[in-house]
């Protein structure tokens, strides 16, 4: 038989998956070349950081600064985006599937706010376009939803998808650090983005929520209408007080369908203790969805990392160059469309946690029950903690009934301004799972 010309590829970013995704093209290429039916051939690098030009066994000779050296040149047949970002990496990608090049990217924030179009370039072009590494880093995601999960109509995804804040989490319950000694060790050991705003803030976490609502509720998701919020109001002792009412607290990825509409939310939740999500400690990422057909099903493993990443990097790359292999079409097949909304915040309803600084004298409870009552908020445990007899001021800790968003914000007004509580320091939605 005849050998098969190898598959060339072209890389746009040499950072810590770059290298990482290099290395591996090279350390592993017998075993690649196997699974994919020819060799892959790592033909050209654009970096514009020119001090990264040349690596072992890839000389300077691979490199250029310029974007489109890659993404026209005739030889190449993958490009591989790397670069992360939405600009210029959503504009390369698309010059690169207009260009009829397969595009394999790591790219989450250009996925989920123009996945939909992308994929329709794509497939205008008979071009590949994978992107299993924008969501949980190693974890087989991304395909499983596009495939194997695709008989189900899916109730639910309950996920943790960022790795520095579930960290950080874990460090606060274990070891009762505060936000920001845990946030500096996660920076310490390399875990937060280069930014770790938006690690902390919930946006990392809301792309990839995007990405797999888009694919688990075949719907072309508005990234706007996805609400997030950090993590950084926690403290230890919300942390404490969870564990006695059986919670563990995670900043938790939801997406479930909700009438005809779909919730999308990124936030701190309280989740039961005994739940296998509460489980999930340290820098690892967790996906649990819920089929009508499959049931529960959980993906655990590393969210993030050069050696994770890659796995899911070179696994689209491989799938691709199987399929020009085999003179098969690489073009999406399924394109989300406007099928549903997302619920507004004010629409949804959880139950609440909530932490408050109070005069430790009498009617007080009255009032602020009062407050929530008059939203038809009820509440379900009352427990009073600290008091500080010097300045007869109390700590107390209320878990609510199922309430609507609008209405829990309206009763935090009227609470805020009574004389009797010092603050509302801390208000939580939380999950039964
Ligand atoms: N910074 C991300 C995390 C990893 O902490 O999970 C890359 O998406």
């Amino acid at each position: 038989m005849q050998k098969k010309r190898p598959v060339n590829i072209g890389l746009l970013g040499i950072g810590t998956i770059g290298s990482g995704v290099a290395k591996n093209l090279i350390a592993k290429s017998k075993t690649l070349a196997r699974q994919a039916g020819s060799p892959l051939a790592l033909k050209i690098v654009a970096e514009k950081d020119v001090s990264k030009h040349g690596m072992p066994g890839l000389g300077k000779s691979l490199f250029t600064d310029d974007y489109r050296e890659v993404v026209y040149n005739s030889d190449v047949d993958i490009v591989i985006e790397l670069i992360g970002g939405e600009y210029p990496a959503v504009n390369y990608i698309k010059e690169a599937l207009t260009n009829g090049k397969h595009v394999v990217t790591a790219n989450k924030e250009v996925m989920a706010k123009h996945g939909t179009e992308l994929l329709s370039i794509a497939q205008e072009h008979h071009a590949g376009l994978r992107f299993e590494a924008s969501v949980g880093g190693g974890i087989p995601l991304i395909a499983p939803f596009q495939r194997d999960l695709v008989a189900n109509d899916i109730q639910a995804i309950y996920a943790i998808l960022n790795g520095t804040t579930n960290y950080i989490l874990t460090r606060m319950s274990h070891d009762n650090l505060d936000f920001n000694v845990a946030l500096k060790q996660a920076q310490k050991l390399g875990y937060a983005e280069a930014n770790p705003a938006n690690d902390i803030g919930g946006l990392d976490a809301a792309y990839k929520l995007a990405i797999l609502t888009s694919l688990g509720f075949d719907m072309d998701v508005n990234f706007k209408e996805v609400f997030y919020e950090g993590i950084s109001r926690l403290e230890p002792r919300d942390f404490r007080y969870a564990s006695e009412f059986g919670y563990a607290i995670k900043l938790l990825a939801v997406a479930k369908r909700s009438g005809n509409l779909v919730e999308a939310r990124v936030h701190p939740v309280l989740i039961p203790a005994e739940s296998l999500l509460a489980k999930v400690d340290g820098v690892y990422n967790a996906i649990y969805v819920t089929g009508d057909l499959v049931g529960n099903v959980l993906f655990y493993g590393q969210g993030a990392g050069p050696a994770a990443t890659s796995s899911a990097v070179i696994a689209d790359i491989i799938n691709i160059a199987q399929n020009i292999n085999t003179r098969r079409d690489n073009a999406p097949r399924f394109i989300p469309e406007k099928t549903s909304g997302i619920k507004p915040m004010a629409d949804i309803q959880t139950r609440y946690y909530f932490r408050m600084d109070i005069l430790d004298q009498v009617g007080v409870l009255a009032q602020i029950s009062a407050a929530m009552g008059n939203q038809a908020i009820s509440i379900s445990s009352v427990i009073q903690k600290e008091s500080d007899p010097s300045h007869k001021t109390a700590e107390i800790v209320i878990m609510t009934h199922p309430a609507q968003g609008s209405a829990v914000q309206k009763a935090i007004k009227v609470i805020n301004k009574l004389a009797v509580v010092k603050r509302i320091s801390n208000f939580i939605r939380v999950e039964a799972i």
